[in-house]
């Protein structure tokens, strides 16, 4: 890249990329040679099970639940790409948060961030609270909050930066500091928003850094999936014995599509990221807009740690919609390009609303806690034309405020 080019390219001021990151997508865990065809793609490996030469004499796969070729393909792409010695697939990102959880005991204390997706706030307080573990939902951006609330039952330490919807960014490493002051309390980050080309948490001190692989590392929206990586082996050990134990793992169909998605992860985040910062950027300059949540801006209350641990920002962006429900309403059913849907992290633009739709299991006084209001929109801003995505929502902005005078653009 020439200075002219760094100078023009909004990620210079993040982290630089990791090195041999789109060479290890395209490669590690891809060898032909491990096929008697020598295909260059992983084949898709639909064999539940396999040939063994005598009792118990096997080439490394038994039964599919336990080990699969094509979900080895991706795990050891998924490793290196996260800096890890390890990964494991599971069948969705909930099924990688219960198999975490199983690492722990009734009686056994976990601390999540407050702002989290809210299907993972709901797993811990409605699920295992029913199982004996205790919960408690605090807010990780402040370390004085998380040392406060470190019991000696604490085993788990659960965070999810950037945080769904809101936001907020938390600081991995500080976090990890506090946390591995004991020796006993497992470290999760949740990844989903940044994927690997922007996050390293395991480098940051995080012990798991788990996906919702149904987002950006995936990336096409077809597929439903988990995933966890890890440096210690204790943690390795027991997570695939849970894996095969509980048997919550994906079809070789879906590994081999994320497997694919991995490919291009690199290109899609940059442009994730570009997309994402002009939509910020016109929605903070917008009269219709109260405000915008998007930690590649300025203005984002992390903007600094996100610099410090991020090599980029993706496209997720939450921002609030002057006026009441209503407007939120109109302005998110006159989106043409925009899809009106829950999820995130595929090449399309999606829009949703979260007190509605992502977060109607947070209860409603957790919700007015964190902010989730009605008038709060998010955008998973995908790879159309820029153009066209500003344009759409300056549109539907229009439809929900019609009175409302915008500077010429
Ligand atoms: C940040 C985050 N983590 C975890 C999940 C759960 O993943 P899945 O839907 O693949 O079970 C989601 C789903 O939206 C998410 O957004």
């Amino acid at each position: 890249m020439s200075t002219g080019d760094k100078e023009n390219d909004p990620l210079s001021s993040f982290q630089p990329p990791f090195e041999h990151f789109s060479t290890q997508a395209l490669h590690v865990g891809q060898d032909p040679e491990q096929w008697n065809s020598k295909a260059v793609v992983p084949p898709i490996s639909m064999s539940t099970t396999f040939k063994q030469s005598g009792p118990g004499k096997h080439a490394g796969f038994e039964y599919s639940r336990s080990g699969n070729p094509t979900r080895n393909c991706l795990e050891k792409a998924v490793a290196a790409l996260d800096g890890a010695k390890y990964c494991l697939a599971f069948a969705s990102g909930l099924a990688t948060t219960m198999t975490i959880a199983h690492l722990l005991k009734s009686g056994d204390g976990i601390i999540c961030m407050n702002d989290v997706y809210g299907g993972t706030n709901r797993y811990f307080s409605r699920v295992a609270s029913e199982m004996g573990l205790e919960t408690s939902l605090i807010d990780c951006t402040s370390l004085k909050c998380l040392k406060e609330a470190i019991k000696p039952n604490t085993k788990l330490v659960w965070i999810e930066t950037p945080t769904n919807p809101m936001m907020s960014v938390v600081d991995i490493k500080a976090c990890a500091e506090v946390v591995h002051e004991r020796g006993d309390i497992i470290m999760v980050v949740d990844n989903t928003f940044m994927s690997a080309y922007f996050q390293r948490p395991l480098a940051l001190g995080a012990d798991i850094c788990m996906y919702s692989a149904t987002k950006y590392m995936n990336g096409h929206s077809d597929v439903v999936m988990g995933l966890a990586s890890m440096n210690r082996e204790d943690i390795y050990e027991k997570l695939k014995f849970l894996q095969n134990a509980i048997g919550a793992v994906p079809s070789p169909f879906d590994c081999f599509l994320c497997n694919r998605g991995l490919k291009t992860l690199s290109l899609r985040m940059r442009q994730h990221f570009k997309n994402a910062l002009a939509v910020a950027q016109f929605l903070e300059a917008d009269p219709r807009v109260e405000k915008v949540f998007f930690p590649g801006l300025p203005s984002h209350p992390q903007y600094k740690v996100t610099k410090q641990q991020c090599t980029g920002s993706s496209g997720m962006i939450a921002f609030l919609i002057k006026g009441n429900l209503e407007n939120a309403k109109i302005f998110l059913e006159n989106l043409k390009l925009f899809c009106l849907a829950e999820s995130l992290g595929g090449y399309e633009s999606l829009a949703e609303h979260p007190a509605i739709m992502t977060h109607a299991s947070v209860p409603k006084e957790e919700r007015k806690v964190l902010g989730i209001s009605d008038t709060l929109i998010r955008l998973s801003v995908g790879l159309e034309d820029v153009t066209d995505i500003i344009e759409d929502l300056d549109k539907a902005l229009k439809a929900a405020h019609p009175d409302v005078e915008t500077p010429a653009k």
